[in-house]
């Protein structure tokens, strides 16, 4: 399958500091990938600059095959939608004006508000379970409302893909498999493509096709989730003990972190020795 976004040769530093070393990465179209790996190895800044948010040192993102560096901004808001680790909205934005921002890059002077973003709005709030939120402003809202609402906007910009980092930061579990759900649903009903970051190893082993787990300015692994996640794995990118075994419900990698200290059953007694 075509590849939704390539990385040739990518280097991401931020002033003399390397965060991401002469990458090749593909992501394939119309899957869920998912970028794992411990705090500050670069999966956001690796994320912001496949949506051109920070400029390479050297190298280049490729979207469907064309150099991203070359595009407007419009278009790339057409094709490409990104909700950052911690966005920002500002004072007294209501979740509604919030959420139509989504739509800016389909607006121009001539064509203004139409009823398809009304629709694509309404959709997203929908979606999210928002629509009795939206006259509340953005900085009122508890950490889980305000981060669904952000991805309301996202989804209200109606792009081929969406990148995501973090979506269930703040949200609680029954809100965290909704919106995975969702995305999943965009995954497979309309063929979207998913990028996105995510903690949680066992959420992001049922819900991706693809995981990329990056160290060292790199990808470490990357593949089927039954074919990267395992207990070497996560011992390496992550410095944690931990067993791996099956999913009971869904059949994919399910990590039970230990960390080197306590843990009751010994792992010959459980037949992982
Ligand atoms: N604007 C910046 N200026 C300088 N250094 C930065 C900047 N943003 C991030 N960094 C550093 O770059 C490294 C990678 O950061 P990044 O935010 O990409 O990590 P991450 O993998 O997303 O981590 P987390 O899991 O904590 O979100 C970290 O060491 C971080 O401190
Ligand atoms: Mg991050």
């Amino acid at each position: 399958m075509a590849d939704a976004i390539e990385t040739k040769n990518l280097t991401l530093t931020y002033g003399d500091t390397i965060i991401i070393n002469e990458l090749d990465l593909r992501i394939p179209k119309g899957e869920i990938t998912v970028f794992i790996g411990g705090n500050g190895c670069g999966k956001s800044t690796l994320l912001r600059s496949i949506a051109r948010l920070l400029k390479p040192r050297t190298g280049a993102v490729l979207l469907e095959g064309s150099a991203m560096a070359k595009m407007s901004t419009k278009d790339i808001a057409k094709r490409m939608a990104i909700l950052p680790q911690s966005p920002l909205a500002p004072e007294g934005l209501t979740v509604m004006q919030l959420v139509k921002q989504g739509r800016y890059p389909y607006q121009t002077w001539l064509k203004q508000w139409t009823e398809e973003d009304e629709e694509k709005v309404n959709r997203a709030l929908k979606a999210t379970g928002i629509q009795d939120l939206k006259d509340r402003t953005v900085d009122s809202l508890s950490g889980g409302q305000r981060q669904r609402a952000w991805i309301a906007m996202t989804l209200a910009q109606d792009t081929d893909i969406i990148l995501l980092d973090e979506p269930t930061t703040y949200l609680d579990m029954t809100h965290q498999i909704e919106i995975l759900d969702l995305l999943f649903e965009l995954n497979e009903k309309e063929n979207r493509t998913i990028v996105m970051v995510l903690h949680d190893l066992n959420l992001a082993c049922r819900y991706a096709h693809n995981i990329v787990a990056i160290k060292n300015q790199k990808i470490h692994a990357q593949g089927k989730p039954e074919h990267v996640i395992n207990c070497n794995l996560v011992k390496n990118v992550f410095d944690m003990e931990c067993e791996v075994t099956i999913d009971p419900l869904f059949g994919t990698p399910l990590c039970i972190p230990y960390g080197k200290g306590r843990c009751i059953i010994k792992r010959a007694e459980v037949g992982n020795g």
